[in-house]
């Protein structure tokens, strides 16, 4: 079945300058984060594999979904179709298949032999608080209602040996689901899983109902049935293939004080109060690796944009079935371009994606005319487009996230944005694109025409 170590085989064979391996020892106090911020800053974006890292026995494999050309390679597609093939698993999902063994639990640690500094321990921002965190874990945890199982990413700060805060944004379906066990005053069993196949990262990233299982949307990726396995001491099932699971409770009541960490924005925004994620055990491979994602680097920003497009399309092209495409490049913010047939139509499509997410605080409206993925032709529009007065709307009292530098509410709360970005259709004066007559164009032969030159 794919796993982590399939996968990074199968970038050695298909680019094997796209895995750096690094065998000296390295500091796991920003060295290993220093080491991927240089290559980005030089553009390059390698899977980092990290062979001995501190004391830890176990390597720690970095950006291992740090470029479109490896999502594509995972989903089995090019760069042009990770839209298409998201949705396509989005529209048909496959269930996982629950197995009775895994080479997770080849290793089992429980109660007092829990010890999670055995553990990497990475610290990666100067401004970070002062304990490592574990970045690459997927939080499964079941609705104690619906019985559904939730997947999501969440950063774990570690607290000593069997305990971690878990960070949870509020009105994210994990937060949702903590909330009915509160009232229900009953700790949420969660389990941390760390170390999978992209497509179990994409999947556990996909935005839609509470009533999804993730699993499935998994499944769906990866064209099969994802292996789990059943926990040692709780009933959630995780990944047969993973390299590393934490087992155990978030308790209600008691929160402390967690981060700062810098984040996907590229700031860090102060501390949070947080609940606590005690771990009753531990398992992993023999031969586990340690995934890391690096807070604000390419990754960081690339992971969760298949799942948002998905869902923001379905939603924009609802309220305005003229949408032709939309664009999640910079954070907090989503390009959307249609061919509108009324003036109307940009305001609907603000409206129903402002509200849509905790992570959408500006939308901006092109013509169908404008490629959204090329930020200067987005600006162009904005700045021969858009009248202040009549095309930027304002959003007062929103739920945004508490991780964007400009909020001033430590809940979240905030103001958002839309930009009517498209050319008005029934302006003051006639408006034409400068054009030149397409036969004319056509009939050119550029190669020749240099070569006379
Ligand atoms: C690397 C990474 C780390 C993340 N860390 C957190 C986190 O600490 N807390 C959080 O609430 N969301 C975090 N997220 C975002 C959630 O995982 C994401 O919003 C997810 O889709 C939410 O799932 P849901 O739709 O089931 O609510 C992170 C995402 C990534 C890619």
């Amino acid at each position: 079945m794919p796993d982590l170590f399939t996968f990074i085989d199968a970038v050695r064979r298909e680019k094997p300058r796209d895995v750096l391996d690094i065998h000296r020892t390295v500091s796991p106090k920003y060295e290993t984060a220093a080491i991927l911020t240089k290559l980005e800053q030089a553009s390059r974006f390698p899977i980092v594999f990290f062979h001995h890292v501190g004391q830890s026995a176990f390597p720690v494999v970095s950006n291992v979904c740090g470029t479109q050309f490896r999502l594509a390679l995972a989903l089995g597609c090019s760069i042009r179709e990770l839209r298409g093939r998201y949705a396509q698993a989005c529209e048909q999902p496959i269930q996982p298949e629950l197995k009775r063994e895994g080479p997770v639990q080849e290793q089992v640690f429980i109660g007092k032999d829990v010890n999670l500094e055995i553990l990497p321990q990475l610290v990666y921002h100067e401004d970070d608080a002062p304990r490592p965190y574990i970045t690459a874990a997927i939080i499964v945890a079941r609705d104690p209602e619906t019985g559904k199982s939730n997947l999501s990413f969440h950063r774990l700060m570690m607290l000593n040996e069997n305990t971690t805060t878990i960070f949870m944004a509020r009105g994210k379906h994990l937060d949702h689901i903590y909330r009915k066990y509160e009232s229900a005053g009953e700790s949420m069993p969660i389990s941390a899983f760390i170390g999978v196949h992209p497509a179990c990262s994409l999947g556990a990233l996909y935005t839609g109902t509470a009533d999804t299982e993730e699993y499935d949307i998994v499944g769906g990726l990866q064209r099969s049935p994802l292996p789990v396995v059943k926990c040692v001491t709780n009933d959630l099932h995780v990944p047969a293939e993973a390299q590393f699971v934490l087992e155990g409770f978030v308790s209600l009541g008691k929160q402390v004080e967690e981060g700062p960490f810098g984040e996907f924005t590229g700031y860090s925004t102060g501390t949070a109060r947080c609940p606590i994620f005690t771990v009753n055990a531990l398992t992993c491979r023999y031969n586990a690796v340690f995934q890391d994602i690096v807070g604000g680097l390419m990754e960081h920003l690339l992971l969760p944009i298949p799942g948002m497009e998905y869902r923001l399309l379905t939603l924009a092209r609802a309220a305005v079935p003229a949408t032709t495409t939309l664009k999640v490049s910079v954070p907090l913010t989503v390009f959307v371009a249609m061919k509108k047939q009324d003036d109307s139509q940009p305001e609907r499509v603000i409206k129903a994606l402002l509200d849509s997410d905790i992570y959408v605080k500006q939308v901006v409206v092109v013509d169908a005319s404008v490629d959204v993925s090329d930020l200067r032709q987005v600006a162009t529009a904005i700045a021969l487009h858009t009248r202040a007065d009549k095309d930027i709307f304002i959003k007062r009292r929103c739920l945004g996230t508490e991780l964007d530098p400009s909020c001033e509410s430590p809940e979240g709360c905030t103001t958002k944005t839309g930009i009517d970005a498209t050319l008005p259709l029934n302006g003051m004066r006639p408006v034409n694109k400068n054009r030149v007559p397409q036969q004319l164009l056509d009939s050119i032969d550029l190669s020749e025409l240099l070569q006379a030159d």
